[in-house]
């Protein structure tokens, strides 16, 4: 199917006849291309996340990849990467590619699989890197998280070893003996409440340490959902140097502060933490200024019974796909260069995710998302495509409509709706 995308804004420049013929962007749409009334819409090119939890193989009553894949193609993705901490882990070349194979069926997004940095995400025994890379799973990025590499040695192995295919590691940053026994940021309200704290600097430790790593072997770090301003600065100094790091925020640690922990509604509870006002201010500023490179969901779906107790029992983690952009808009307004480039282009390099990312000019590939950037929705958690429900957001009046997604010129959601 070729499609013509009429009168719409490209980033928000001027309207604009988009086509799109052959899994391509063109210039010149056939007689018989679909038109699609795109007044008042913003084409970006489709987004990608770099830290998406499916939670196939093991947990499909929370999500499968299938529903997963639906909840990003309706958040206006086109590719996510699906962390590492399934059941069995992802550990093997086997296992990351029946979770390609699995997102390929799905055909809703490209779901890159990254693989575990260590054999059961235990932080014991460097898992088997080099067969994952070299797997139909093609993984560059390696991760245990849920969990640090704790091990200085091990991290330092890990990093030697992708450096050989320009892999990356990406860290949980979590000074796990900081952190025994902790629930919520450690802060006047964990005091407040009684509630073990999460110190800040159980997170900037490491980070710290990690990128001395990176600097000493010369290979890639990237740093997981930073949640405070002291991280932002060790991220700044270390960028400063040239070491090669990479960091991502979420969407939530952009928006929401640990004041919320107040309610003991355990929706609100996540790892890292949610933080103070100033470090949400902090990271907002990071993402300004590129010391952040990218918006990343931490999607991670929760089973009622795993989500829905006592906090102290409750799961850490936080729906994400179906509303980063909205969040990213309500905080930042139409910085539509920024949103491409921290939410597509910026997270498609890291990944290696060639044919996304792309800037919407004729002849690349076509994985566009379409918004309706002046239509407000209110979240409601039952009318999510994600099998889980454990949104933070459910009730808020958010800006921005993802109207369609397309992946390779194919629609994978038209009229804000997904098409199968
Ligand atoms: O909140 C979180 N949830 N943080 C993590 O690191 C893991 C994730 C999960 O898998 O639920
Ligand atoms: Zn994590």
């Amino acid at each position: 199917m070729a499609y013509l995308l009429k009168g719409v804004s490209i980033l928000g420049a001027a309207p604009t006849d988009l086509a799109i013929v052959d899994g391509v962007i063109s210039d010149k749409a056939p007689d018989d291309a679909q038109v699609i009334d795109a007044t008042g819409l913003v084409a970006l090119p489709g987004l990608v996340d770099v830290h998406t939890h499916l939670r196939e193989p093991g947990r499909e009553d929370a999500e499968t990849v299938e529903t997963g894949s639906r909840a990003a193609a309706l958040g206006g993705y086109t590719a996510v990467c699906s962390m590492a901490n399934t059941s069995p882990v992802a550990d093997t070349a086997g296992v990351v590619e029946q979770v390609w194979r699995l997102g390929r069926e799905a055909g809703l997004v490209d779901v890159q699989p990254i693989g575990a940095v260590t054999i059961g995400l235990a932080g014991k025994q460097l898992a088997e890197l080099g067969a994952m890379a070299d797997s139909a799973a093609n993984v560059r990025i390696f991760s245990d998280d849920g969990f640090c590499v704790a091990d200085p040695r091990l991290m330092r192995r890990a990093l030697e070893y992708v450096k050989a295919f320009d892999g990356v590691i990406a860290q949980h940053a979590e000074e796990p003996r900081l952190t025994e026994g902790a629930q919520m940021h450690e802060g006047e309200v964990s005091t407040r409440l009684g509630l073990t704290g999460w110190p800040a600097v159980a997170e900037e430790a490491i980070i710290a340490r990690d990128v001395l790593l990176a600097e000493h072997v010369g290979s890639r770090l990237h740093v997981c959902h930073v949640s405070t301003a002291g991280s932002v600065e060790v991220l700044r100094q270390a960028k400063a140097r040239g070491v090669r790091v990479t960091a991502e925020v979420t969407p939530h640690h952009l928006l929401l502060t640990d004041e919320l922990a107040a309610g003991y509604d355990p929706v609100f509870k996540v790892n890292p933490p949610l933080r103070t006002r100033n470090d949400v201010e902090a990271l907002r500023q990071a993402l300004l200024d590129g010391v952040i490179d990218v918006v990343a969901t931490d999607h991670a779906p929760h089973a009622v019974q795993d989500k829905e107790c006592e906090w102290s029992y409750a799961r850490p983690g936080m729906l994400g796909l179906e509303t980063a952009l909205p969040i990213v808009l309500s905080v930042f307004g139409e910085k539509w260069d920024l949103i491409a480039d921290r939410m597509s282009i910026a997270p498609a390099r890291i990944a290696g995710l060639t044919g996304h990312g792309g800037d919407l000019s004729a002849g690349t590939p076509a994985n566009i998302t379409l918004v309706d950037p002046s239509a407000r929705w209110v979240v409601d958690p039952a009318e999510l495509a994600s099998r889980s429900r454990n949104t933070p957001y459910a009730g808020m009046n958010l800006p921005g409509r993802i109207v369609a997604t397309f992946l390779r010129g194919e629609a994978t959601v038209l009229d804000g709706k997904a098409v199968k």
